[in-house]
Protein backbone atom coordinates (compact mmCIF):
# COMPACT_ATOMS: atom_id res chain seq x y z
CA UNK A 1 0.00 0.00 0.00
CA UNK A 2 1.79 3.14 -1.39
CA UNK A 3 0.17 5.26 1.78
CA UNK A 4 2.86 2.91 3.69
CA UNK A 5 5.29 5.22 2.97
CA UNK A 6 3.89 8.63 4.30
CA UNK A 7 2.58 6.77 7.28
CA UNK A 8 5.96 5.40 7.85
CA UNK A 9 7.17 8.67 7.48
CA UNK A 10 4.77 10.48 9.94
CA UNK A 11 5.60 7.81 12.52
CA UNK A 12 9.50 8.58 12.28
CA UNK A 13 9.24 11.71 12.30
CA UNK A 14 6.90 11.93 15.42
CA UNK A 15 9.72 9.74 17.26
CA UNK A 16 12.06 12.54 15.93
CA UNK A 17 9.95 14.54 17.68
CA UNK A 18 10.33 12.96 20.82
CA UNK A 19 13.87 14.07 21.12
CA UNK A 20 14.79 17.15 19.04
CA UNK A 21 15.62 19.96 21.08
CA UNK A 22 17.04 22.45 18.32
CA UNK A 23 16.66 23.22 14.71
CA UNK A 24 19.97 21.53 14.07
CA UNK A 25 18.57 18.85 15.53
CA UNK A 26 15.58 18.24 13.80
CA UNK A 27 16.77 18.82 9.94
CA UNK A 28 19.54 16.61 10.36
CA UNK A 29 17.58 13.65 11.70
CA UNK A 30 14.42 14.70 9.18
CA UNK A 31 16.50 15.48 6.25
CA UNK A 32 17.54 11.89 5.21
CA UNK A 33 13.99 10.47 6.14
CA UNK A 34 12.15 13.08 3.51
CA UNK A 35 15.20 12.39 0.97
CA UNK A 36 13.69 8.75 1.38
CA UNK A 37 10.03 9.83 1.23
CA UNK A 38 10.36 11.92 -2.03
CA UNK A 39 13.00 8.61 -3.91
CA UNK A 40 9.86 6.74 -4.63
CA UNK A 41 6.63 8.86 -6.60
CA UNK A 42 4.18 6.15 -6.02
CA UNK A 43 2.38 7.30 -2.71
CA UNK A 44 0.77 10.35 -2.98
CA UNK A 45 -3.23 10.29 -3.57
CA UNK A 46 -4.40 12.05 -6.25
CA UNK A 47 -6.39 14.41 -4.56
CA UNK A 48 -3.39 15.98 -2.98
CA UNK A 49 -1.95 16.24 -6.44
CA UNK A 50 -4.05 18.48 -7.97
CA UNK A 51 -3.47 21.87 -9.63
CA UNK A 52 -4.99 25.02 -9.84
CA UNK A 53 -5.45 27.30 -12.81
CA UNK A 54 -4.13 30.51 -10.77
CA UNK A 55 -2.54 29.75 -7.49
CA UNK A 56 0.38 26.65 -6.51
CA UNK A 57 -1.71 24.84 -3.58
CA UNK A 58 -0.70 23.37 -0.02
CA UNK A 59 -2.23 20.38 0.76
CA UNK A 60 -1.99 19.22 4.17
CA UNK A 61 -1.01 15.33 4.42
CA UNK A 62 -0.35 15.35 8.23
CA UNK A 63 -0.09 18.01 11.23
CA UNK A 64 1.31 16.33 14.57
CA UNK A 65 -1.78 16.45 17.24
CA UNK A 66 1.08 18.79 19.37
CA UNK A 67 2.24 20.99 16.57
CA UNK A 68 5.92 20.33 16.42
CA UNK A 69 5.60 19.14 12.76
CA UNK A 70 3.61 19.45 9.85
CA UNK A 71 3.98 18.01 5.92
CA UNK A 72 2.38 19.62 3.06
CA UNK A 73 2.01 18.72 -0.47
CA UNK A 74 2.99 21.72 -2.54
CA UNK A 75 1.51 21.17 -6.12
CA UNK A 76 3.07 23.71 -8.56
CA UNK A 77 0.58 24.70 -11.83
CA UNK A 78 3.01 25.48 -14.45
CA UNK A 79 4.99 28.59 -14.10
CA UNK A 80 3.66 29.46 -10.66
CA UNK A 81 6.21 30.93 -7.89
CA UNK A 82 5.38 31.77 -4.29
CA UNK A 83 5.75 35.78 -3.42
CA UNK A 84 9.52 36.56 -1.48
CA UNK A 85 8.51 34.99 2.60
CA UNK A 86 10.16 33.19 5.61
CA UNK A 87 8.31 30.79 7.82
CA UNK A 88 9.51 31.17 11.17
CA UNK A 89 10.15 27.69 11.86
CA UNK A 90 12.56 25.35 10.39
CA UNK A 91 11.62 23.52 7.27
CA UNK A 92 12.59 20.94 4.57
CA UNK A 93 11.79 21.14 0.80
CA UNK A 94 11.65 17.39 -1.10
CA UNK A 95 10.93 17.40 -4.46
CA UNK A 96 8.66 14.51 -5.62
CA UNK A 97 7.52 15.47 -9.25
CA UNK A 98 8.87 18.29 -11.95
CA UNK A 99 11.57 20.52 -10.47
CA UNK A 100 11.35 23.27 -8.04
CA UNK A 101 14.14 26.21 -7.90
CA UNK A 102 14.44 28.17 -4.46
CA UNK A 103 16.37 31.51 -4.73
CA UNK A 104 16.89 33.24 -1.23
CA UNK A 105 16.87 36.31 -0.41
CA UNK A 106 18.28 39.10 2.71
CA UNK A 107 17.59 42.47 3.81
CA UNK A 108 20.30 44.62 2.61
CA UNK A 109 22.02 48.11 4.38
CA UNK A 110 19.71 50.38 2.36
CA UNK A 111 16.54 48.19 4.42
CA UNK A 112 15.59 46.59 1.06
CA UNK A 113 15.85 43.08 -0.05
CA UNK A 114 18.63 41.45 -2.76
CA UNK A 115 19.46 38.10 -3.53
CA UNK A 116 22.22 36.91 -1.64
CA UNK A 117 23.17 33.43 -3.23
CA UNK A 118 22.84 31.14 -6.28
CA UNK A 119 19.25 29.72 -6.47
CA UNK A 120 18.46 26.02 -5.51
CA UNK A 121 17.03 24.24 -8.08
CA UNK A 122 15.79 20.67 -7.08
CA UNK A 123 14.94 17.63 -9.47
CA UNK A 124 12.94 14.53 -7.73
CA UNK A 125 14.19 12.92 -4.08
CA UNK A 126 16.43 16.52 -3.65
CA UNK A 127 16.09 17.99 -0.56
CA UNK A 128 16.86 21.83 0.45
CA UNK A 129 16.87 22.89 4.77
CA UNK A 130 15.27 25.91 5.83
CA UNK A 131 15.98 27.87 9.38
CA UNK A 132 15.31 30.99 10.49
CA UNK A 133 18.56 30.99 12.57
CA UNK A 134 20.81 30.98 9.13
CA UNK A 135 17.47 33.20 7.34
CA UNK A 136 15.12 31.58 5.45
CA UNK A 137 13.93 34.38 3.44
CA UNK A 138 12.90 33.05 -0.30
CA UNK A 139 10.70 33.03 -3.42
CA UNK A 140 10.27 29.30 -4.81
CA UNK A 141 8.82 28.54 -8.07
CA UNK A 142 8.07 25.63 -10.75
CA UNK A 143 11.28 25.16 -12.74
CA UNK A 144 8.21 24.63 -15.69
CA UNK A 145 6.16 26.70 -17.58
CA UNK A 146 4.71 23.60 -19.30
CA UNK A 147 4.16 20.95 -16.39
CA UNK A 148 3.04 20.84 -12.50
CA UNK A 149 5.70 19.95 -10.08
CA UNK A 150 5.29 18.79 -6.46
CA UNK A 151 7.31 19.18 -3.77
CA UNK A 152 6.70 17.31 -0.44
CA UNK A 153 7.90 20.53 2.61
CA UNK A 154 8.10 20.22 6.27
CA UNK A 155 8.19 22.38 9.13
CA UNK A 156 8.65 22.77 12.29
CA UNK A 157 5.26 23.93 13.45
CA UNK A 158 1.67 23.93 11.88
CA UNK A 159 2.91 25.97 9.05
CA UNK A 160 -0.77 26.74 8.05
CA UNK A 161 -1.51 28.70 11.15
CA UNK A 162 1.66 30.17 11.61
CA UNK A 163 1.97 33.98 11.84
CA UNK A 164 4.45 34.44 8.94
CA UNK A 165 5.87 37.16 6.22
CA UNK A 166 5.72 38.16 2.44
CA UNK A 167 8.06 40.78 1.61
CA UNK A 168 8.46 43.28 -1.58
CA UNK A 169 11.99 44.26 -3.09
CA UNK A 170 11.92 47.61 -0.92
CA UNK A 171 11.80 45.69 1.95
CA UNK A 172 7.95 46.32 2.69
CA UNK A 173 6.43 43.50 4.71
CA UNK A 174 3.44 41.91 5.29
CA UNK A 175 1.54 39.39 7.90
CA UNK A 176 -0.13 36.20 6.19
CA UNK A 177 -1.40 32.98 7.44
CA UNK A 178 -1.45 30.00 4.83
CA UNK A 179 -3.78 28.10 5.90
CA UNK A 180 -4.71 24.84 3.63
CA UNK A 181 -5.89 24.41 0.12
CA UNK A 182 -7.51 21.18 1.51
CA UNK A 183 -10.59 20.20 3.63
CA UNK A 184 -9.82 16.77 4.64
CA UNK A 185 -6.37 14.92 5.26
CA UNK A 186 -5.34 11.20 3.95
CA UNK A 187 -6.60 8.90 6.08
CA UNK A 188 -3.11 6.93 7.18
CA UNK A 189 -4.80 4.97 10.42
CA UNK A 190 -7.19 2.61 8.87
CA UNK A 191 -4.74 -0.52 8.96
CA UNK A 192 -1.82 -1.22 10.78
CA UNK A 193 1.25 -1.00 9.15
CA UNK A 194 4.81 -1.63 10.39
CA UNK A 195 6.44 1.82 10.32
FE1 LIG B 1 9.03 28.69 1.59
Amino acid sequence: MPLARLKSFVTTMTRIAETASSDDQWLSAARPELATLVSVDDWLPDAYAVPDNQYYRQYLLHCDPLERFSVVSFVWGPGQRTPIHDHMVWGLIGVLRGEEISTPYSAGENGGLSICGDPTRLAPGQVEALSPVVGDIHQVRNAFDDRVSISIHVYGGNIGAVRRHVFDLDGNTKDFISGYSNLAVPNLWDQSIAA
